[in-house]
């Protein structure tokens, strides 16, 4: 038989080999009453080396077709921020997911892509998702239990498009505010982020094959948050111990929660990217925390690495034991990289094989190669009320009370008196939600459903005697109230983009904060932010002023509190008086305007 001959022959007898349903498996690895890693062994020795790259590299949506997952074999495909299909809704997601499974299932040995999203506060990608508080509000919460009950409520909606990874949560322990992604963070001490690693079982459920499993993803390893001047990317300059004791753990607890998979970090360790860096990726991680998962690269990370050229910052990054690479969107590049690591003797073949082994570990654990394509029964959890409560009860929980002056919170329940409201965020879902919240950076106004401020407390005040008004920013007008209510703070940004040299309170909130408290007996100030700001100057003005993080889509969670729902959040970070106090952390010495676990609890 010609060498042609026999290839087609292979081909067909390999495109044969996938599984008929209700029929006996052709190949081992088909057989899933097999243990995993015979499955693993078996389907190893099947492929070749394209289809071992194929699975180490995962493309954006917006850059691949269908027909290129078949001709490359890739392994794993994902939405950047921001990227949707179009209608953007939970159905036209599970259409998506599904037509590139079935891309997948069409190579020879029929392997399962799988599918990732920064699923970071809810699937907030998804027209109509349900958006919880931001981190670093749950965070303040210091209620670990309510974390794995949102981890499982966003598991349901991811599983409903199909997806089965997240790229969450991000277990950054944010040491300077000026940070761009201190939202992302938990707060500014390991224990916080330690303990919330209970979001991972949440969404790993109890077992990953269950039906509204995802996997999660332990992010960014190591020391994200702890960059010079918190500058995004940047050089994290700690000695091994400090980095040791300020970053890693909650990486542990990840690796004890059983994270299915870890993101490297951008920054650089003393000068090193460590994309690049053996030692903490397989010594540490993988050797002595006992990582058995695989890791992932960031967006295009390895492109970042010093190496002259793409095949030999691939090389170095595979070699430091990435298993799969973010390309996102030159993935042939990638490959072709990849091969002449391995055909040039810089790659050891036995590092392709660990990887893959990785990979094919987590989609045998999530059972795709049984049930590749989405569980429509969950489509409808996509924005359910019964996961907007569960946001309503997070945002109740992360509000955190700074002061609260001659008792001015709660209001009362019932009138008569009048309330003024207004602040650029009184009415606005965008700055209510910030960054990564349908677009990547985010953006004010209504960008998805879900209830502001302003909605809230019309719904709660209606038939209570009480007046309400919104001046909105427009607040020099000849208003007069018994309460003044001032939402503002932040408008959204996400990673790069958010870094502030200033923590500035801004002076268009300041002139509307003072505004409304000039005119009513009693103000009270919600701010909105990623970060705590100065507010030094604007405290003064109000009699209540509480920190309300980014909260998401459930605006009512606040009205709650504001009428009798106790507060209960602390601070998961140290507020700054000045910017120039910055990095100011718990135990540094510094004196902070608050510290790190305040909250007035009055009620
Ligand atoms: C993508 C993000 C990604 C970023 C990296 C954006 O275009 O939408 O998901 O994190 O690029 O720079
Ligand atoms: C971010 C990650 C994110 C990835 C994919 C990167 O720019 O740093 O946190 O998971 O993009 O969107």
């Amino acid at each position: 038989m010609s060498i042609r001959r026999l290839g087609t022959l292979l081909v067909i007898m390999a495109v044969a080999a996938a599984p008929i349903p209700g029929h006996a498996a052709a190949f081992p690895y088909q057989d899933p009453s097999l243990p995993v890693a015979t499955r693993v062994a078996d389907l190893l020795s099947r492929m070749s080396l394209d289809e071992k790259l194929g699975q180490m590299t995962q493309a954006e949506r917006g850059s691949v077709t269908a027909g290129d997952i078949t001709t490359y074999r890739l392994g794993s495909i994902l939405s950047g921020g921001g990227s949707a299909p179009s209608p953007n809704n939970a159905t036209s997601w599970a259409n998506m997911y599904d037509s590139f499974q079935q891309a997948a299932l069409g190579t020879p040995l029929g392997i399962p892509m799988i599918y990732g999203v920064d699923a970071v506060h809810g699937h907030s990608n998804v027209y109509g998702a349900t958006i919880f508080p931001h981190n670093i509000g749950l965070g303040a919460t210091r209620d670990p239990a309510l974390v794995q009950q949102i981890g499982q409520a966003v598991a349901e909606e991811v599983s409903g498009t199909g997806i089965d990874w997240n790229f969450a949560p991000c277990l950054c322990v944010a040491r300077d505010d000026r940070w761009g992604r201190t939202y992302e963070s938990f707060g500014e001490v390991p224990e916080i982020a330690g303990s919330m690693t209970t979001f991972i079982n949440g969404l790993q459920g109890t077992t990953l094959n269950g039906p509204a499993s995802v996997l999660a993803t332990a992010k960014h390893y190591l020391g994200d948050g702890g960059t010079t001047a918190g500058d995004d990317q940047g050089n994290t300059q700690l000695t091994e111990a400090q980095l040791r004791a300020i970053h890693l753990p909650p990486f542990q607890a990840a690796v004890n929660r059983g994270a299915g998979s870890v993101m490297i970090s951008y920054s650089s360790w003393n000068g090193q990217k460590v994309h690049g860096d053996r030692y903490l990726i397989t010594d540490v991680l993988k050797g002595e925390l006992g990582f058995a998962g695989f890791v992932v690269s960031d967006w295009a990370g390895v492109k970042q690495l010093p190496e002259a050229t793409y095949a030999d910052q691939v090389a170095r990054a595979v070699n430091a034991g990435i298993d799969m690479i973010m390309v996102p969107d030159n993935y042939a590049a990638t490959i072709n990289a990849i091969v002449s690591g391995v055909t040039g003797g810089r790659i050891p073949q036995a590092r392709i094989d660990d990887a893959v082994t990785r990979i094919l570990n987590a989609k045998f654990a999530l059972d795709l190669f049984n049930h590749p394509y989405t569980d429509r029964s969950y489509t409808g959890q996509v924005g359910s009320a019964a996961h907007r409560a569960v946001a309503r009860e997070a945002v109740r929980k992360s509000l955190v009370l700074l002061k609260n002056d001659g008792g001015a919170l709660p209001l009362p329940r019932t009138g008569p008196y009048s309330i003024v409201i207004g602040g650029k965020s009184a009415d606005d879902l965008g700055n209510q939600s910030g960054g990564w919240s349908i677009s990547w950076q985010g953006a004010s106004g209504t960008r998805t459903t879900g209830s502001t401020f302003w909605q809230g407390l019309q719904r709660a005040t209606a038939g209570t005697g009480i007046t309400v008004q919104n001046v909105g920013t427009r607040t020099k007008g000849r208003y007069r109230a018994d309460v003044g209510i001032w939402i503002g703070g932040e408008t959204p940004y996400a990673e790069g983009r958010g870094d502030s040299s200033t923590l500035a309170f801004g002076s268009d909130n300041a002139a509307q904060l003072g505004d409304i408290c000039s005119r009513v007996t009693t103000c009270i100030a919600i701010l909105y932010s990623g970060r705590p700001l100065i507010i030094g100057d604007q405290l003064p003005k109000a009699d209540a002023f509480v920190a309300g993080w980014l909260p998401g889509t459930e605006g009512d969670g606040v009205t709650d509190v504001l009428f009798g729902a106790g507060f209960s959040g602390k601070l998961p970070v140290s507020w700054p008086r000045a910017v120039t106090d910055e990095p100011i952390n718990s135990g540094d010495g510094k004196t902070p305007l608050f510290p790190l676990g305040y909250g007035i609890t009055p009620y």
